[in-house]
C-alpha cells in the first residue's frame, strides 16, 4: 500500500474538519477513513469494508465509538478489529479474520497526520516550527493536478521567482535579474534535508528554503518582520495525477485573530501562483538523464537524486 509515499508521516486533514461523522481522504492512491472514537481520539482505517468493499466512510460512528458499515452493519473499532456482525452467531465466526487495516495517526499543528504504513511507525521527523505550543497555525489546502514531486521542485526553486511571481514577491529578484547576475546558491544537503540560502542581496541572509524528507518545503522568513514566521508547504500525493497542497503558516505572536486571518490569506495568494506552470509539466519528475539541467538547478537535482534512490526505487522493486 501507499507505494507513492511508503512509510512516512504526512498531514491529511485539518483537525477542525473532523467532527462526529467519518471523513474519507485519499492518500497516495489509498482511501482512508478518519473518525473519532468514543473518547474523541482520532483513528484511521482503510476505507473499505472487509465484507463487500463498501466505503466505511459512508457509515456512522456508533455510541460506543465504532465505525459501522452502511451496508450490513458490521462494526469496527479504532484498531480496525471487527467487533459486531449483525444476524450472525458470533460463536460461529472468526472475528479476527474480518479486520480492516488501520494506520497510525496523530494531530500536529492543527492537522491530522497519518503514517503511510501498517505496524510500528517510525518517529515523526518535523521541524520545530510545527511543534510550538501556544502558536497559531493557519492552514490552506488546494488540489493541484500534477504529481507531488513537481510541487516540491517548484518550492525548492529560487530562479523562477522573477518570472512566475513577477507581480508579487518575485520583485526581490528583479535587480539581480536586471544586472544579469550569475546566481550562486549556498546549498547544504544531508540526504534527509536540503537547505538553500538566498542568493539575493536585498533580503536577510536568514531567508531560506528547506526541504524535509519526503514532501515538505519550509520557507523561513526569519528576521523579516512579516506577520508569518514560517511557511510549511506539504505536497501530499492523492494519486499519480493530483496533489493535495497543504500550506501550514506559523503566525507571529500577539496578533488579533481577524488580522491574522487576513494576513494569512494575503500571504497565501502569491504562494499558489506556481500552480499553472506546475500543472503544465509532464507528471512525475523524470530520472536525471532526462530534461536539461544547469547549475542553478542544483537544489532540485538533489531532490531528484533522493527521490529516485528511495521512493522511485521502491516502486521498481515492489
Ligand atoms: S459490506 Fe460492510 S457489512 Fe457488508
Ligand atoms: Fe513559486
Amino acid at each position: 500500500m501507499f507505494e507513492m509515499l511508503p512509510n512516512y508521516w504526512t498531514p491529511v486533514l485539518p483537525v477542525s474538519e473532523l467532527g462526529e461523522s467519518p471523513v474519507s481522504v485519499t492518500l497516495a492512491g489509498e482511501q482512508i477513513v478518519l473518525f473519532r472514537t468514543q473518547s474523541g481520539e482520532i483513528r484511521a482505517l482503510r476505507d473499505r469494508c472487509s465484507h463487500r468493499s463498501v466505503a466505511l466512510s459512508l457509515g456512522r460512528v456508533t455510541p460506543s465509538g465504532c465505525l459501522e458499515c452502511p451496508y450490513h452493519g458490521w462494526q469496527f473499532n479504532g484498531d480496525g478489529a471487527c467487533v459486531h456482525v449483525p444476524f450472525n452467531d458470533v460463536n460461529k465466526i472468526n472475528l479476527s479474520g474480518l479486520a480492516v487495516s488501520s494506520f497510525p495517526s496523530q494531530v500536529i499543528a492543527g492537522c491530522v497526520w497519518v503514517f503511510t504504513g501498517e505496524g510500528e511507525p517510525s518517529a515523526v521527523q518535523i521541524p520545530h516550527s510545527l511543534k510550538l505550543p501556544n502558536t497559531a497555525y493557519y492552514i490552506h489546502r488546494e488540489i493541484w493536478n500534477t504529481h507531488w514531486t513537481r510541487v516540491i521542485e517548484a518550492n525548492l526553486d529560487f530562479v523562477h521567482l522573477p518570472f512566475v511571481h513577477r507581480e508579487s514577491f518575485g520583485q526581490i529578484a528583479q535587480s539581480a535579474l536586471e544586472r544579469g547576475e550569475v546566481l550562486k546558491f549556498q546549498v547544504r544537503d544531508d540526504c534527509a534535508r536540503i537547505e538553500v540560502l538566498t542568493p539575493y542581496e536585498n533580503v536577510p541572509p536568514t531567508f531560506a528554503l528547506e526541504w524535509h524528507q519526503p514532501n515538505l518545503v519550509v520557507v523561513k522568513f526569519d528576521d523579516m518582520g512579516f506577520p508569518v514566521k514560517r511557511e510549511h508547504f506539504f505536497a501530499v500525493p492523492i494519486n499519480e495525477h493530483q496533489t493535495q497542497c497543504t500550506i501550514i503558516l506559523q503566525m507571529g505572536e500577539g496578533m488579533d485573530t481577524q488580522i491574522q486571518q487576513f494576513a494569512a490569506q494575503e500571504f497565501i495568494k502569491p504562494l499558489v501562483e506556481d500552480r499553472v506552470v506546475v500543472e503544465s509539466q509532464l507528471g512525475e519528475i523524470p530520472t536525471m538523464a532526462e530534461e536539461c539541467h544547469v547549475p542553478t538547478d542544483k537544489p532540485t537535482l538533489l531532490f531528484r537524486r533522493w527521490y529516485h534512490q528511495t521512493i522511485a526505487r521502491q516502486l521498481v522493486l515492489s
